[in-house]
């Protein structure tokens, strides 16, 4: 088997285990096995750059070159959905399909996803575009991010159209979503407020290996072409299924009013198992014929609608506000509220957000006010149940000052947030400070936890992050109820910590918006905390992941003379400020030439690569041109680049190549 032959095989093969496990649900070999043979076909791929094909199962990993979301018009226009929120309402849609069809019919029963609508568009079996709703009309081109979703087939099998549009959703399912907000968590990144925002965020992210480490999932249900097999939507979806669509199981037909109802009422409470976020039922007349017949007005069709499931809700009365301080002094409000059961747990505090929150609801100590889950992560409240026999306790009404240090709080241009500025005196931003720096992601100081750093704090025994370090083994000893061996626990893995990497400790100082990706990046980039602290602007904004706010930011934190007191006593107890002298190979081997990166690499980022390339007298470029002396190439490098570095004959080398250039007699 020569190269091409070997490349389409292992690309057969990996589509037909990619559809075993992601659409059948019935994998043959594991995981391993799999990403073996993905190994080997990108490695083939890289090697043979003429065998390229933009759906290659290889482009399932993404690339970071930054996505262009280009405008495209919908050949025929991305109509919502009639909303229905009750079973008479359902009854009116029944009987006016059956007034103006005048003959039998049955109703396709589906699940209506909660996420963003998608039209991809097969060509000869191939995913040739792959489209946002946008406003119906025009949408953005996300295909390179969609060419990412497993479950999305790349290439078609069976007996396919020669031309499909697919519609559907795309979905983040629970287990991503949560999985998602965790690490956004850790690195203090705002959270998601739910799945549909979660997927509209990754669907739009410049860099489409980002996109595929988001775990998207996505369900087809509406088919355009000339030629579909049959006059039934339902049996076009199990076709579509046979071509390698994910189809819902949870779609019937059903031909009366009382199969409907029953059907709604199952997936009223059985959505709840599903992987996935769902909000209601679609129902569609099911025979293609008639809903020509019945057709469209202005912004839906008249031969379907959508039953909106209540969100679950419940009253429960405001007990009271209160007024949470976070380390960096932002002031949040939260409702206590009287225990109340909402999907399975009992709610007893609800967020309210910020100040212009609390005002749009013109909330009331005492008032009964509506809680809802639906799909939040934090219950919230979404209404007010006014009693106009009652008289209303007092307005809630936004503190003015600290509840914690009693300063008088400010508001940062362009925020709805208050923050309390005494950042210096204001125990839980103290308290706040020394928790992040411990966590396991930064310091892993794993011998303490929140609550000793209380005890801690109140003996006026640790007053910022560097006094750590001032413990002694008596000291901890002397709280209360402390044995011995954990307080040497706590002394053991205060002296490991000096051994963190800088670019932990660069996260554990706690830099607004500096979360722990951006702190890795950083720390690479600029090596040291002399180089950041003395950084200009335009250094700052050179490396990746850094904006004008977290670059503001990195400056401010440097600007005041406390932070700069607590670096230098971490830095006389032993902790890193810099990163570790570099592995790679140090010399003149690249003297004089020029290189282009492009791609995805397995062994290292494109900072170290670039890194490795400067330390050995060479310079990196943008773009490729007459002077370029060589491509480093990785996984999926941009088409256009492909086409021009064969055009001005510029070799592609390999990440493999490459590293054993420069490290040639180094060893
Ligand atoms: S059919 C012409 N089926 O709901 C009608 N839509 O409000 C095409 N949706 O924009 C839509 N699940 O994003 C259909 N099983 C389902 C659906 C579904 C979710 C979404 C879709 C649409 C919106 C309508």
């Amino acid at each position: 088997m020569n190269a091409r032959e070997m490349i389409a095989s292992l690309r057969e093969e990996l589509n037909r285990h990619n559809y075993n496990y992601y659409i059948k649900n019935a994998p043959e070999i594991s995981d391993q096995e799999y990403d073996a043979m993905m190994a080997r076909l990108i490695e083939l791929e890289r090697a043979h750059p003429e065998c390229a094909d933009p759906n290659s199962p290889s482009v399932r990993v993404g690339s970071d070159l930054t996505n262009e979301f280009r405008h495209v018009a919908h050949t025929v226009p991305m109509l919502s959905l009639g909303n229905t929120y009750s079973k008479d309402e359902v009854a009116e849609f029944y009987g006016r399909v059956a007034r103006a069809l005048g003959t039998d019919f049955e109703i396709c029963c589906e699940t209506k996803f909660d996420g963003i609508s998608i039209s991809l568009l097969y060509i000869d079996g191939e995913l040739a575009q792959a489209v946002t709703r946008g406003d119906g009309t025009t949408g953005d081109d996300v295909t390179a991010n969609v060419r990412t979703i497993r479950s999305i087939p790349l290439k078609l099998r069976g007996d396919y159209p020669p031309r499909l549009e697919m519609r559907g959703e795309i979905l983040m399912p629970w287990s991503s979503f949560e999985r998602l907000n965790r690490e956004r968590e850790a690195n203090e990144e705002p959270l998601f407020a739910n799945p549909r925002n979660a997927t509209a965020g990754t669907v739009k992210l410049q860099n489409s290996s980002v996109v595929a480490r988001r775990g998207l999932d996505a369900y087809l249900y509406y088919m355009l072409s000339d030629t579909l097999p049959t006059d039934s939507h339902y049996d076009n979806l199990r076709f579509a299924k046979s071509l390698g669509f994910k189809i819902s199981d949870a779609i019937t037909r059903c031909r009366t009013l009382d199969e409907i109802y029953a059907y709604i009422d199952h997936w009223d409470t059985e959505r709840k198992n599903l992987p996935v976020a769902t909000d209601g039922i679609v129902l569609k007349v099911d025979s293609l014929a008639q809903q020509r017949a019945l057709g469209f007005n202005a912004k839906s069709p008249r031969w379907a609608i959508a039953y909106k499931f209540q969100a679950e809700r419940e009253l429960t009365r405001l007990e009271s506000v209160s007024f949470q301080v976070g380390r960096t002094g932002v002031v949040t409000p939260v409702a206590n509220l009287a225990p109340v059961q909402l999907s399975g747990t009992v709610v007893r505090r609800a967020t309210l957000h910020n100040e212009d929150f609390v005002n749009s609801l013109d909330l009331h100590v005492g008032d009964m006010v509506y809680v809802e889950k639906g799909g939040e992560i934090i219950p919230k409240i979404t209404g007010v149940e006014i009693d106009a026999s009652k008289v209303r306790g007092d307005k809630v009404q936004f503190v003015k000052t600290c509840p914690e240090c009693h300063a008088a709080l400010v508001k940062y241009e362009g925020e709805s947030a208050y923050y309390c500025p005494n950042d210096t005196g204001c125990p839980p931003q103290i308290k706040g400070r020394i928790i992040h720096f411990i966590t396991r992601k930064a310091m892993d100081i794993d011998g303490l936890g929140p609550e000793t750093v209380e005890l801690l704090y109140n003996r006026g025994l640790v007053s910022d992050v560097a006094d750590l370090y001032d413990l002694s083994l008596e000291r901890i000893v002397s709280i209360e109820r402390m044995g011995e061996r954990t307080a040497k626990k706590i002394m053991r893995s205060i002296e490991q910590s000096k051994d963190v990497p800088f670019s932990r400790v660069l996260f554990a100082l706690g830099i607004r918006f500096v979360g722990e990706t951006t702190a890795k990046r950083i720390a690479k980039a600029m090596h040291s905390i002399d180089n950041i602290m003395t950084a200009s602007t335009a250094e700052l904004l050179a490396i990746g992941d850094v904006g004008e706010k977290i670059a503001e930011s990195i400056q401010l934190f440097f600007k005041e003379e406390r932070n700069l007191a607590i670096i230098a006593r971490l830095r006389e107890h032993g902790i890193k400020m810099e990163e570790e002298a570099s592995q790679s190979p140090q010399g003149d081997k690249l003297k004089g030439k020029s290189i282009v990166i492009s791609g995805v690499f397995k062994h290292h980022s494109r900072e170290e690569y670039k890194k490795m390339i400067e330390d050995n007298g060479g310079t990196c470029s943008s773009s490729l041109s007459g002077k370029t002396s060589f491509l480093l190439g990785g996984d999926n490098i941009g088409p256009q680049k492909r086409v021009k570095a064969q055009q001005l004959n510029i070799e592609i080398m390999n990440e493999d190549d490459f590293l054993s250039l420069i490290n040639e007699d180094n060893d």
